[in-house]
């Protein structure tokens, strides 16, 4: 049985105090639900989000992480680093992160494969551009993103991997893919894996939608029985908007 997740990318926004005001809003008003809900503000709030959350069930999760174990990386965060803290699950390979600092499906095997090593789960994102749509390539390119930074790993690590489908297209456009094709997406990926490895390894992974996922949306793409969560950024920075979302699903 796979684990319906709920997370929030908060990116670059929100200060300490701006922090710690949107979690005790969030620990007061979170629903009753079985998903895992997690929140990854940024670098610098890690150990706020941390206490703050202590006699709560939500996670706090890093947005970013370097492969190497330490050493001369100026202004990187290391896997122990986090682990130090208490976080333990980190996103890598965001689009953002792909986009405007270079990460590529070499460097993000890199970096999985190092939060594999030292316990870390990853919520691994990627996702077609919008040109790729429009010309019929996103299957192959997803396929090619999942073989390139994660098939290299073995069987076993697969446990410590969460899925996030998000179409460059979609994400903070209020444009959403539909559930249709998020769901056609989610049923391609599973089968890309169990081709790759097995069918237990596919039915036991987390496929997360992101990109625009709202209140008045999020229902009907957690409907989709290949799609087990979100990944929502803008509307994870609302308490009453992503507190909706995690009661929808
Ligand atoms: P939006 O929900 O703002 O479209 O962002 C999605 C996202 O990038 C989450 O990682």
């Amino acid at each position: 049985m796979r684990t319906k997740i709920v997370a929030g990318n908060w990116k670059m926004n929100k200060n300490l105090q701006e922090t710690e005001a949107l979690l005790s809003e969030l620990s007061a008003m979170l629903p009753d639900s079985n998903a895992e809900v997690i929140v990854a503000p940024t670098f610098v709030n890690l150990q706020a989000a941390i206490n703050s959350l202590q006699s709560s069930t939500m996670k706090v999760a890093a947005q970013n992480m370097h492969f190497a174990e330490s050493g001369a990386y100026t202004g990187e965060i290391s896997a122990d680093m986090l682990l130090s803290l208490g976080v333990d699950i980190v996103v890598l390979g965001h689009s953002e992160r792909r986009a405007y600092f270079g990460e590529d499906d070499a460097l993000l095997a890199k970096k999985v494969k190092t939060a594999v090593e030292k316990g870390l789960k990853t919520i691994f994102c990627f996702g077609e551009e919008l040109e790729d749509r429009k010309s019929e390539n996103h299957f192959s390119v997803v396929e090619s993103q999942l073989k390139n930074a994660l098939f290299d790993l073995d069987a076993s690590a697969w446990k410590s991997i969460i899925l996030a489908y998000e179409p460059v297209w979609a994400i903070g456009t209020g444009e959403t893919a539909s559930p249709e094709q998020a769901q056609e997406m989610h049923a391609f990926i599973r089968k890309t894996i169990a081709d790759a490895y097995n069918a237990s390894v596919a039915d036991d992974v987390s496929i997360l939608y992101g990109g625009s996922v709202k209140p008045n949306n999020a229902a009907e793409i957690f409907s989709k029985p290949d799609v087990d969560g979100g990944l929502i950024g803008g509307a994870s920075l609302v308490a009453s908007d992503f507190v909706a979302i995690i009661a929808a699903i």
